[in-house]
């Protein structure tokens, strides 16, 4: 392994002189820090879904990038072909996954640059796409860095916190979401006692949460996922932060798969549970959580990924959704990096976008 601490590392990033997706494979940690330098589309569109790069907002950054690369290398006189090969560049990369709404909230951005530019010749238009998509990314460190603040003045230095999943700076350009407090508090030289779901199938919480709190010194605890319970009853847990991938209207939040669970657990047990993701991850266009598309993936996942041998008889049935979400009745607040929304989330929500807009006039 590497001797570099993988908070060094970027997450995602752009190598354009080499017309490359820089990422560091995340399906290898935290056994090998392989950096993956990835030029054909097929190669961007795997990375999204096998999760060598993960989590919403890298997902997001990855596919500016990706796209960005793709519009680089098209031969079109007009603008118009050029713009037919945008689009079906851009619906490739967005039929990678389908819950995190931050892949096609990322690309539409891209597309409205294209659209916005109709007059101008195609090699300025490709430039503007440059710009765009390292503009995406940079605004994700600042919205990480955001609801870090936010975060922290939720919790005091001392407290048991536990997470599920991965919603670390893995899964962003920087910081994270959910772990962005616990970052942000290192930095402060405070310091919390992390418990982390290992999050079946793929371990996100084990690998990658564990990897990056421990990389940045934090008092880390891997627990399986069905020990969150226990965990809470023992009075360890002062509060839960996790990410999202599509929160709803009404402030149901889309998470991975067993974030609905660890609600539940809060509400019984009297902790609070916050969600933390940007509003790029926020869908005004979905009314509740039930409507939100989620993943379904293979079965081996379930049953032979991770095992030395195949654990489940072959032939079984398996049912492995990548997300579930958390009722909004459940959750105590969803921090943005416009602020901390409670409930009724119908009406917080749009004060959030409404204080965005005004943010955006200035
Ligand atoms: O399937 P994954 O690993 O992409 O799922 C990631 C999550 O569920 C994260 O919690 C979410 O994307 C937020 S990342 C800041």
């Amino acid at each position: 392994m590497s001797e570099k601490n993988i908070m060094s590392y970027e997450t995602v990033a752009l190598d354009d002189d080499n017309s490359a997706l820089v990422i560091l494979n995340q399906t290898k940690l935290p056994a090998e820090v392989e950096v993956l330098h990835l030029t054909k589309q097929e190669e961007i569109w795997n990375a999204i879904y096998l999760l060598q790069v993960r989590g919403a907002p890298a997902i997001g950054v990855a596919a500016a990038f990706g796209v960005y690369l793709a519009a680089k290398g098209m031969k079109a006189d007009t603008y118009e072909d050029f713009y037919t090969q945008f689009k079906a560049a851009k619906d490739y990369l967005d039929s990678a996954r389908p819950t995190a709404v931050n892949l096609s909230w990322a690309l539409r951005r891209m597309e409205q640059v294209v659209l916005d530019n109709a007059g101008e010749p195609v090699a300025t238009i490709k430039d503007l796409l440059r710009r765009e998509s390292i503009a995406i990314k940079d605004e994700d460190v600042w919205m990480c860095r955001q609801i870090g603040e936010y975060g922290l003045s939720l919790i005091k230095d001392g407290d048991g916190i536990l997470t599920h999943c991965n919603a670390g700076q893995l899964a962003t350009s920087k910081y994270g979401t959910a772990l962005a407090p616990i970052h942000l508090g290192r930095e402060r030289g405070m310091n919390f006692r992390v418990f982390t779901d290992e999050t079946r199938p793929l371990l996100q919480g084990a690998r990658l949460s564990a990897f990056e709190l421990f990389a940045d010194g934090v008092d880390t605890t891997v627990i399986c996922d069905n020990m969150a319970s226990q965990v809470m009853k023992n009075g360890w847990v002062q509060a839960i932060f996790v990410g999202c991938d599509r929160v709803a209207a009404n402030g149901d939040a889309c998470n991975k798969i067993g974030t609905s669970g660890v609600a539940i657990l809060a509400k019984y047990y009297g902790i609070p549970f916050y969600v933390c993701g940007p509003t790029s991850t926020i869908d005004m266009s979905i009314a509740r959580g039930e409507d939100i598309t989620i993943e379904q993936r293979p079965a081996e996942e379930v049953t032979e990924m991770w095992y030395k041998k195949r654990m489940a008889p072959e032939g079984v049935k398996v049912y492995n959704p990548a997300f579930d979400f958390a009722d909004n009745e459940l959750i105590t607040a969803i921090i943005t990096e416009y602020g901390v929304a409670r409930p009724p989330y119908t009406e917080s929500l749009k004060e959030i976008f409404r204080k965005k807009q005004e943010a955006q006039k200035k």
